[in-house]
């Protein structure tokens, strides 16, 4: 039997083994972790040098339809606060995105099926005064057609996490009306449109085992997502899960780390989620592979009802006033923001 370092070795040429990275994730020390760590950091230096791409991130709506147990946007959470900014507002927030350096727009929200054709507007509306912008949407489950639409209209990459490749695990953290399928039909629906796709789980979410991870894995290695997002569960305290303990920052460490070994190229963002689960998590998730950060640029008044799980952060080197901290932190490790449009490397 392979020894954890010799497994870690055989992920780092791309060898993959169901029952080995089963093993890595339940039994791996403190010594085994930096290991993969280093060497999910040489696979990405050796891809994207020790550049961060920055994508300017805008909270486009706080309304969703969803009953996802675990987010505090849930349909059901009477406690949220529901904002909807205006065409006017997520182009002022671009305009200043951009003057501020990004090249990378980012509108996500929560899943309403009232705002295609003022999205797909917006979209056009960014194509045409920044071309040389990306547009990346995450606005959840649409029917194919608006999918197209946006498509039509420019949008370039669509985040939607496939959230668990269980259907079983799924269905724990998603109300019957999400079924398991859907998800998976959206994701394909986006592939074919030709979007630059991501994917992605929360690691440590209620019900879910290891067994589950590895799942994942192998969901995404056939996927081959241009993205991949992944980040602790974070309880959030009104809703169904609020009771749940946070997912654990090592294995959401080790998790980035055997993604980055295994598609080398994929764009793999340090999320908010680690960031706020351990002040250290950002630079942590550079240094286990993420080579993207997703600074919030939503109007500052409302990004405090953006909130998807408790202390979510939105300031300092999470948002775009804090672009400059960023930068520090980032050189204290080495590392520099690339303001490139950062598409993912053919
Ligand atoms: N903790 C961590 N991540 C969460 N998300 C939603 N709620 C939480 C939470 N409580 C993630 C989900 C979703 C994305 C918008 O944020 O994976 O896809």
């Amino acid at each position: 039997m392979r020894t954890l370092d010799e497994i870690v070795e055989r992920l780092a040429e791309g060898k993959y083994c169901r029952e080995e990275l089963l093993r890595l994730l339940t039994e791996a020390d403190e010594q085994v972790r930096q290991r993969l760590y280093e060497r999910a950091q040489a696979a990405r230096e050796k891809v994207f040098g020790r550049g961060v791409y920055v994508r300017a991130l805008v909270e486009v709506t706080s309304r969703c339809r969803g009953g996802c147990y675990y987010c505090g946007l849930r349909a059901e959470n009477l406690r949220a606060h529901r904002y909807e900014l205006s065409a006017e507002e997520i182009l002022a927030s671009c305009r200043v995105a951009y003057s501020a350096g990004f090249r990378t727009f980012v509108l996500q929200g929560g899943e309403v099926g009232d705002r295609a054709e003022m999205v797909a507007d917006v979209v056009r509306k960014l194509k045409a005064s920044y071309p040389d912008a990306a547009v990346t949407l995450s606005l959840g489950e649409q029917p194919k057609e608006v999918y197209e639409l946006w498509r039509r209209a420019g949008a370039d990459r669509y985040l939607l996490r496939h959230e668990s490749a269980t259907e079983e695990h799924y269905a724990k953290l998603h109300p019957a009306r999400q079924p398991w399928s859907r998800r998976r039909e959206c994701i394909a629906a986006l592939q074919t449109l030709g979007y630059q796709t991501g994917v992605g789980m929360m690691i440590g979410s209620p019900g879910q085992t290891v067994e589950h991870l590895v799942n994942d894995m192998e969901y995404m290695l056939s996927v081959q997502p241009a993205m991949v997002g992944m980040g602790p569960f974070m309880p959030q305290s009104d809703t169904p899960m609020g009771g749940f303990k946070k997912g654990s920052v090592e294995l959401t460490l080790m998790m980035m780390a055997v993604v980055r070994l295994l598609m080398p190229k994929v764009l793999m963002p340090a999320t908010t989620a680690l960031a706020s689960a351990e002040e250290s998590g950002r630079l942590r998730g550079i240094q286990a592979g993420a080579n993207v950060v997703m600074p919030n640029v939503t109007p500052q008044d409302y990004r405090a009802a953006y909130a998807i799980y408790d202390n979510k952060k939105s300031l300092g080197s999470e948002s775009m006033e804090g672009l400059d901290q960023l930068a520090t932190e980032l050189a204290t490790i080495g590392y520099h923001i690339d303001f490139s449009r950062g598409d993912k490397p053919l």
